[in-house]
């Protein structure tokens, strides 16, 4: 029998991807750029075993059995790193043995944390390590199979998912823009302001938001070309406040797209928008962009920082959220983060 296990980190986009050309292929309509955290924090973790007596393709996530062979995201993934085993002439170990699979997040599923990022990003990476392949960008192609975000994560530091204009996919492929070296003190606070499974899964929520939203097409022609030019520079000048006001811009873009979707999108709640004004009040008093949020597809905030201002920010937002702390706490880059009371 073989087995190998590994983890894959979460990442939080800053330009969102948010709409497909192509469903089957999952084919975005526009470029995407995130941070992966690093790789023990935010996480998820999978064991894959294959051996000649196993009988089905069989998997576990979070300890409970899921549907494996009628699951196509799943199957793609694993036809797809088998089908890149045998381009490399790598095969540790026979293609017609079955494999069972556990996978285990260390923070919610599916409440607006990337987790299926994680999970697809892991899922692939371990069957790469399986079968003895090297990560490179088609190994990216085939994440974004299982989950579009899932290609991001295979990379560290900051990385752009190129949209890509062929059909067959093969150029939507994921690129690392600057290594986790580049801009070291970059940190993310989440504040989890509720875990509950979101209400719209994203995969619904960009299918409707493509043919109900009047303003989706503008935003991926015109706005996101312009936006991942000017972040992939304030990125490589390690440009805090051009990165802060571009990542706020699209976090709010891309809530705004979820509105005019019809019927609406709704994943931001009360306490979403009370941290909205509070990043803006903090940065006006500081002075400076110090703090930027972004949401995904949840009502969590992430809270881009420097870690010379981490101290406070932390105090502050202690101090303005006061009746919303509970003594659980996440660590992310280092950084104790405040865990939001649950509201919807
Ligand atoms: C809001 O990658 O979960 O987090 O490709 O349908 O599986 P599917 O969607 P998914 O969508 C993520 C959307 C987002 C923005 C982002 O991560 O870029």
């Amino acid at each position: 029998m073989h087995t190998v296990t590994c983890i894959a980190p979460v990442n939080i986009a800053l330009i969102k991807y948010w709409g497909k050309r192509n469903e089957e292929l999952i084919l975005p309509i526009n470029d995407s750029i995130s941070m992966t955290l690093n790789a023990n924090e935010m996480c998820a973790k999978t064991t894959i075993s294959s051996w000649e007596t196993f009988k089905a393709n069989r998997m576990w996530l979070n300890g409970e059995e899921v549907t494996f062979e009628e699951n196509a995201r799943l199957m793609r993934c694993l036809d797809g790193v088998r089908r890149l085993a045998v381009a490399n002439g790598a095969l540790k170990v026979p293609l017609n043995w079955k494999v069972h699979i556990a996978s285990r997040n260390n923070f919610p599923t599916a409440a607006g944390l990337a987790s299926s990022a994680a999970g697809y990003a892991c899922l692939v990476y371990t069957l790469a390590r399986l079968y003895g392949i090297p990560i490179n960008e088609e190994l990216t192609a085939v994440a974004r199979q299982g989950s579009g975000s899932a290609c991001r994560s295979l990379y560290g530091g900051f990385v752009r998912w190129h949209s890509g204009v062929l059909d067959d996919g093969s150029d939507s492929v994921a690129k690392q823009v600057v290594s986790p070296d580049h801009w070291p003190n970059m940190h993310i606070l989440i504040l989890v302001v509720n875990d509950a499974r979101k209400k719209t899964p994203s995969t619904k929520g960009m299918q409707r938001a493509v043919t109900t939203s009047a303003l989706i097409q503008h935003r991926a022609k015109v706005v996101v070309p312009r936006r991942t030019e000017e972040l992939t520079e304030a990125i490589q000048l390690r440009d805090f406040n051009s990165f802060a006001e571009i990542t706020m811009k699209d976090s709010n873009q891309f809530h705004a797209i979820a509105l005019d979707t019809y019927p609406p999108c709704v994943y931001m709640n009360d306490v979403s928008h009370s941290i909205v004004n509070f990043v803006h009040a903090y940065n006006e008093a500081v002075g400076s962009l110090q703090a930027a949020y972004t949401f995904d597809a949840g009502p969590n905030a992430c809270l881009y920082v420097l870690e010379e201002n981490v101290p406070q920010l932390l105090a502050a937002i202690q101090l303005a959220f006061p009746n919303d702390l509970v003594p659980s706490v996440e660590y992310l880059r280092g950084i104790q983060v405040p865990n939001f009371g649950s509201q919807n």
